[in-house]
Parts: C-alpha cells; sequence; structure tokens
C-alpha cells in the first residue's frame, strides 16, 4: 500500500501527500478548500438527510458542501449521492432531487440516478407503501472516465428462447442455442441492512446511518481504478474508506464528528497495522 502513496503523491503534490490515506475531523467544506483542484477520481458519500438525524448537533450547508465537490473532483471524475428524503406528515421533503438539480446546475452529468433497494427495513406507513430504497445520483464531470460494469448472470443462464409459447413471466423455456451467461446489471441493487448486512463490523452501529460495505464496493470497483483517489467528505463510520482501502484505492475520509472518526480509525485499524501503515487524523 505505501508503494500506492509514492506513486499518487508523485502526481498530486505535496498537499495530498499529507492528506491522503487518513481520517480528518473538521467541516469538510472548509477541508476541501484547501484541497487543490480537481485532485479526485471518485466522491463516494451520503449527507445528512434533512434533519432526520441529529448528527452532533451540525449545520449542513447543502450549497457550499457541493461547490467545493465540484471543484475538487477531476474531469471524468465521478460522484456518487446517496440520499434519501425525510416524509413529514405524509409529504416527502424531495430535498434529493434539489440537492441534484443544485449538482446540475455547477455544470455536473446527472449521469444516472440508480436505486438502492433495502433488502430488509422496518419503516411502514400506514397509508402508504413501505419504503424500501434510496437514491444514489451518479454526476459526472464531463463523461466519466472509468466504467468497469459489474456484471450478473442472465435470467436464462445463456440460452436463447423462441419468441412464441412464452410462459408468464416472459420466458419460453424451449432452447435454441447458447448466448452470453453475463450481462451488465440494471441500476437497481439491492443489499441487506444492518448488523450482518451493512457490515459486520459491531462498532459501525454507532453511528445511526450506515450505508453497506457492498454498496461501497460496488461503486468503488465501477467508477475507479487501482491507485485512484477516493473522498468521503461525511464518511461517518468510515465504510467508503475501508471498501477503497481493500480495494487498493487510496482514500480521504472527512467528518465533522470526532466520535464518527474515531468509530471510521477503529473499523481501519485492523487491516492497515496488516501494513504497518499509521493512520492519523
Ligand atoms: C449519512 S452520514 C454518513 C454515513 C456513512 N456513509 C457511513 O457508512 O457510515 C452523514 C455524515 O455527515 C457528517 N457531516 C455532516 N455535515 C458535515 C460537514 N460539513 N463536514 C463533515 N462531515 C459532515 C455527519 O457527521 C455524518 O456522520
Amino acid at each position: 500500500m505505501i508503494r500506492y502513496i509514492q506513486k499518487i503523491a508523485l502526481k498530486a503534490g505535496a498537499i495530498l501527500k499529507n492528506i491522503i490515506n487518513k481520517f480528518h475531523c473538521g467541516n469538510s467544506i472548509e477541508f476541501m478548500s484547501k484541497m487543490p483542484s480537481e485532485c479526485v477520481d471518485l466522491i463516494l458519500t451520503s449527507p445528512p438527510y434533512d434533519n432526520l438525524r441529529d448528527y452532533q448537533g451540525y449545520n449542513f450547508d447543502f450549497e457550499k458542501m457541493a461547490n467545493e465537490i465540484f471543484r475538487v473532483i477531476k474531469k471524468g471524475g465521478v460522484i456518487v449521492w446517496v440520499v434519501g428524503d425525510k416524509i413529514n406528515k405524509g409529504n416527502r421533503s424531495l430535498t434529493s432531487f434539489k440537492q441534484a438539480l443544485y449538482f446540475q446546475s455547477l455544470g455536473l452529468n446527472a449521469h444516472d440516478i440508480m436505486i438502492y433497494a433495502k433488502k430488509n427495513t422496518p419503516f411502514m406507513r400506514s397509508n402508504a407503501y413501505t419504503n424500501a430504497y434510496e437514491y444514489m445520483f451518479i454526476f459526472s464531470k464531463g463523461s466519466p472516465k472509468t466504467f468497469n460494469p459489474l456484471k450478473e448472470p442472465t435470467a436464462r443462464s445463456g440460452f436463447e428462447m423462441l419468441t412464441t409459447n412464452k410462459k408468464s413471466d416472459g420466458i419460453n423455456k424451449k432452447v435454441l442455442g447458447q448466448l452470453n451467461t453475463e450481462k451488465t446489471k440494471t441500476n437497481i441493487w439491492s443489499y441487506a441492512v444492518g448488523l450482518g448486512g451493512s457490515t459486520t463490523d459491531k462498532i459501525a452501529f454507532k453511528h445511526p446511518a450506515v450505508f453497506p460495505e457492498n454498496l461501497a464496493k460496488d461503486h468503488i470497483l465501477s467508477w475507479s481504478n487501482e491507485l485512484d483517489l477516493v473522498l468521503d467528505p461525511m464518511c461517518g463510520s468510515g465504510t467508503t474508506c475501508k471498501m477503497a482501502y481493500l480495494l487498493n484505492r487510496n482514500f480521504i475520509g472527512v467528518d465533522v464528528s470526532k466520535e464518527y472518526i474515531e468509530i471510521s480509525k477503529e473499523r481501519l485499524s485492523k487491516y492497515a497495522n496488516l501494513f504497518g501503515e499509521v493512520i492519523n487524523a
């Protein structure tokens, strides 16, 4: 891992050398303002959702955050913005869409709007269907420079079916010949959530809003390559950074809460120690 740090340091200079592969406690608007422009390959993050949770009283200034995100992302870099809406007396805030429109107004491409579906969800509503998803807005500065599409098995396991005599599932069981056994995944991704689903790291759940490690892994694989720099400016329990590290990417994690930064460091320490590195705030 140390050789990765050296390589990226050569590319991005002294400022980055001092901040990569570390967690930082502070307001990421100020933190990013000290970073060079267009130095980050992938930003994978999830903001506070309206005022659904109390992140130790911190007031989140979305537009200033978005402006800095736009400045530090490279041309061709990708931003994954994982977000949901508060439902207030039956009225969805639509903050997610307002934020998406703001990102687009800065000049980012709304490359995709993906769905993070939850396999298990406790939030039932008496007069609406149980909400089982959040948005994963994919923004890019120009066309994405990296896309490593994840694959899944084809429904027909690689066999062409006749177009006639379909069953109600649309699949004709008669085999004509072998086709591809896998295809590019759709933009709806499903994950189990909670302990054992999002992660097996118990300590992570001292944070109220952990997203699944596999969600982070899938985006990091899709939109970045080894040695790339992945930033999570609101890293919470450190999920993005942990997965970036394990996938041989460089990372920067920032959170305004000292308590959450300690959780992040603790989650990564068992892996980082293997490489004899020091992870400091
Ligand atoms: C939805 S949580 C992120 C959870 C994270 N994805 C995980 O898996 O643990 C949002 C985080 O943003 C942090 N936050 C809010 N405003 C911030 C700011 N201006 N600078 C840095 N962190 C901020 C909060 O402390 C909180 O941990």
